[in-house]
């Protein structure tokens, strides 16, 4: 089975009009100038703020799908500073990343309130991209597999194995992210499969079908030998996503 193949940008905290604009007309000069294919999906997740003014530079650029970072819980309402996923939507985005570590570490993001912007993204037919990941202290105590399952396992009791119907996992090891050190294709390949058949427990087709990135100090010259690996389906780019060049060099085949 081929399975969707994709690679997401996240600037994180970063970028200005200036630098959007320049990024992109970058990107698609890159774009128009090889005749390399690209993976089946390139997605940039720039800040909310400029989300706006990426959906417009991206009508020149079809083959690049915009995403956002985050997404609130709530539908609508007295929620001071937080964003819908029908204002996502509604400004042109098809993805939303969802329990990054950086936000269940630094905003105290719980499982639950991970779990209502997971729903609440695909109620508005975003693609949530869900984050899971162990820590260097949890991978150290040899706690991988049971705080990867607990993540997973905390959208699964919600709504069962359909919660992950056009959805996508992204593995991102904490102690991966921002720091040089990236798993081993084997290591990550391991998590992968190990998502992968849990889902399987629950539906074969399902689980085959969807897209597990990995993500953690991914760049040209390590994302090859990554998706090479069997059940790792593209990657979430953090630092290398933000020169267009470098982020174009990791999208192709
Ligand atoms: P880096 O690629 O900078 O390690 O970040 C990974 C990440 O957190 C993407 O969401």
């Amino acid at each position: 089975m081929t399975r969707k193949t994709l690679v997401v940008g996240n600037w994180k905290m970063h970028g200005s009009k200036e630098q959007v604009a320049a990024y992109f007309s970058e990107l698609q000069k890159a774009i128009q100038n090889s005749s390399d294919k690209l993976l089946n999906e390139v997605v940039v997740c720039p800040p909310f703020i400029y989300l706006a003014q990426a959906a417009k530079l991206l009508e020149q650029l079809p083959q690049v799908k915009l995403g956002a970072q985050d997404v609130s819980g709530f539908t609508q309402g007295a929620y001071t500073g937080q964003i819908a996923a029908s204002m996502l939507v509604d400004i042109g985005c098809q993805y939303v990343i969802v329990g990054h570590s950086e936000r269940r570490q630094y905003c105290q993001e719980s499982e639950e309130e991970i779990a209502d912007k997971f729903f609440a993204a695909k109620a508005t037919g975003l693609t949530p991209i869900l984050c899971v990941g162990e820590t260097q202290a949890q991978r150290e105590e040899k706690r991988t597999e049971s705080v990867v399952l607990g993540q997973l396992q905390a959208i699964l009791t919600r709504q069962g194995v359909q919660s992950f119907q056009d959805a996508i996992i992204a593995y991102e090891p904490v102690w991966a992210i921002g720091t040089g050190l990236t798993a081993s294709p084997q290591e990550a390949q391991a998590v992968h499969l190990l998502l992968r058949q849990t889902l399987a427990e629950y539906d074969v087709g399902l689980a085959q079908r969807l897209p597990i990135l990995y993500g953690g100090s991914v760049k040209s010259s390590n994302a090859q030998q990554l998706f090479a690996m069997p059940d790792i389906d593209g990657a979430l780019v953090g630092g290398a996503s933000l020169q267009a060049s470098e982020f174009f060099a990791i999208s192709k085949v």
